[in-house]
C-alpha cells in the first residue's frame, strides 16, 4: 500500500522547483537499440581521458603537489587556472581581464544559480529568450523572479515598457538581469546577429541591469564569428571592471563535464560578491580537479577544440541532410552553425509531446518536445534534436524513423 508522506511546510521558493521534463527523456538514452536525439550531452569518445589519467597520476604522484591538491583551497578558484582562463578570455574572446575578474564555478550551471542569488529579489524581472535554456530557468526559479521576453527582431518593446511592466507586477521590483545564450543557443541552435547583440546591450544600459552571457557552446562549424556580448560591452565601457556583462564559460563541452568546472568573468566587484556566495555554498570547487583541469587545458585545449568541432560538424551535416531527405512537408528546422542542437517544428496543431511517445514505442527513437523550454506553456509543435551522440549512420537511420512517425501523424 502506498504511504502518503506528510510533507513539511517547505519554503515558498520550493513551489517553483520542478523536475526537468528533459531528465525523463535522458533516461531513455541507455535503452538498448534506441537512437536518442534527446540528450544534450557531449560524445564521451571525445574526452581526453588519457591526458586526465596522466595529470591525476602526476598530481598525486608528487607528495608536495598531492598535499596541496587534496587540501581545502580558496573560494575564487585555483590561481593558475584563473590566470590561464584570463589569458584565453583576453586573447580569444576580446575580454581583456586578469585573474581578479575570474571565479571558478561548479560548471556554468552553478554560475547561473549564484547570479540569480546575487541579483534577483522575489518579484524582480529576468529577461529571457522564448524558448530558453531550461537549466537557467531552474537556476533562477528559486529566487522567485518574474520573467519577461527578450525583445525579438520585430519587437516594439521599449525600455520603458519593460520597466513599467516590472514595476506594475510587484511594488519596487526592477528588471535585474537579461540572460542570453548568444551563440548556438540551447535549444534553438541559433546565433544572435551583431545588431541584436548591440540592441540587447543598449536595452540593458537603459534599464541599468546586468547581462548574463552564457557561452556553453563556443565552437563554430561554419559561418562568421560574432563578438561576445562581453567584448562589445568592454570595448564600449573601456574595461571589464566597468562592464555590466557577466560572462559564463565552461570546460564541459570541450574537455569533460564530469569535473564540473566552469568560470565567470566579470567586473571585480561583482566577482568579489560571487566569491562570498561560493564560500557559503560549497567553499570552493574541487581542488585536485581544478589543478588537473589546468594541466589538461594547457596541454590539450586547442587540439580538443579542433577534434570536437570536426566531429560535431560532420554529425550536424549528417542530420541536416537526413532531415532534408526524409522529413514530410510542413516540418521545419534550424541550420545551426555550432553547438549541439537542431530546433524543429511540426505543422501547426501537431503535438511533439504526444508524438515522442509513439516515436519511442514504435520506432525506438527519441527527442525532446519543445514545450519544456518555454516559460508560458507554448511551443507544443516544437522539438529539439541533439546531434552530438549518435554516429552519422545512426543519425540517418533515426531521422528516417522519425520521419515515418511524423508522416503517419
Ligand atoms: C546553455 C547552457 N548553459 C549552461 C549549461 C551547463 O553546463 P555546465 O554546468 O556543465 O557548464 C548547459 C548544459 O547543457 C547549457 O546548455
Amino acid at each position: 500500500m502506498a504511504v502518503s508522506y506528510p510533507e513539511p511546510h517547505y519554503a515558498r521558493r520550493a513551489e517553483r522547483m520542478r523536475a526537468s521534463e528533459i531528465r525523463e527523456y535522458l533516461k531513455l538514452i541507455d535503452r538498448p537499440g534506441l537512437i536518442s536525439f534527446a540528450g544534450g550531452i557531449p560524445d564521451p569518445a571525445l574526452f581526453p581521458a588519457e591526458a586526465f589519467a596522466a595529470a591525476y597520476a602526476r598530481v598525486l604522484g608528487d607528495p608536495a603537489t598531492a598535499k596541496s591538491a587534496l587540501q581545502y583551497s580558496i573560494s575564487e578558484g585555483y590561481l593558475p587556472l584563473r590566470q590561464w582562463i584570463a589569458e584565453r578570455m583576453t586573447r580569444d574572446r576580446g575580454i581583456p581581464c586578469t585573474a581578479d575578474n575570474v571565479m571558478i564555478t561548479a560548471g556554468s550551471q552553478q554560475a547561473l544559480d549564484f547570479i540569480g542569488k546575487l541579483m534577483l529579489s522575489a518579484g524582480d524581472t529576468a529577461l529571457v529568450a522564448a524558448p530558453t535554456y531550461l537549466g537557467a530557468l531552474m537556476a533562477f526559479n528559486p529566487y522567485e523572479p518574474r520573467y519577461d521576453a527578450l525583445p525579438m527582431e520585430a519587437s516594439n518593446r521599449t525600455p520603458a515598457s519593460y520597466a513599467d511592466a516590472s514595476a506594475a507586477a510587484a511594488p519596487g521590483a526592477r528588471v535585474k538581469l537579461a540572460y542570453a545564450v548568444p551563440d548556438f543557443a540551447n535549444p534553438t541552435g541559433e546565433t544572435m546577429p551583431l545588431e541584436e547583440r548591440r540592441r540587447l546591450l543598449a536595452l540593458a544600459d537603459e534599464l541599468d541591469c546586468v547581462v548574463v552571457e552564457d557561452t556553453a557552446y563556443t565552437e563554430r562549424f561554419s559561418g562568421d564569428p560574432q563578438p561576445s556580448l562581453a567584448s562589445l560591452d568592454v570595448a564600449d565601457k573601456g574595461s571589464v571592471d566597468a562592464s555590466r556583462v557577466i560572462h559564463c564559460g565552461t570546460f564541459s563541452k570541450v574537455l569533460a563535464p564530469a569535473l564540473r568546472i566552469g568560470w565567470v568573468v566579470a567586473a571585480a566587484p561583482i566577482v568579489r560578491r560571487l566569491v562570498l556566495i561560493k564560500q557559503a555554498a560549497d567553499l570552493h570547487s574541487g581542488t585536485i580537479d581544478q589543478v588537473v583541469m589546468h594541466q589538461v587545458a594547457a596541454e590539450t585545449y586547442d587540439s580538443q577544440i579542433a577534434k570536437v568541432t570536426a566531429s560535431y560538424r560532420e554529425r550536424r551535416d549528417a542530420m541536416l541532410s537526413a532531415l532534408a531527405r526524409h522529413m514530410p512537408a510542413g516540418v521545419h528546422w534550424s541550420r545551426p552553425e555550432g553547438g549541439m542542437f537542431v530546433w524543429a517544428s511540426l505543422p501547426p496543431g501537431q503535438d511533439a509531446g504526444a508524438l515522442v511517445e509513439r516515436a519511442v514505442a514504435e520506432q525506438q527513437v527519441a527527442y525532446v518536445p519543445g514545450r519544456a523550454f518555454f516559460t508560458d506553456g507554448t511551443g507544443t509543435e516544437c522539438f529539439r534534436l541533439s546531434f552530438t551522440l549518435p554516429t552519422p549512420p545512426q543519425i540517418e537511420k533515426g531521422i528516417g524513423k522519425l520521419a515515418r512517425v511524423f508522416a503517419a501523424a
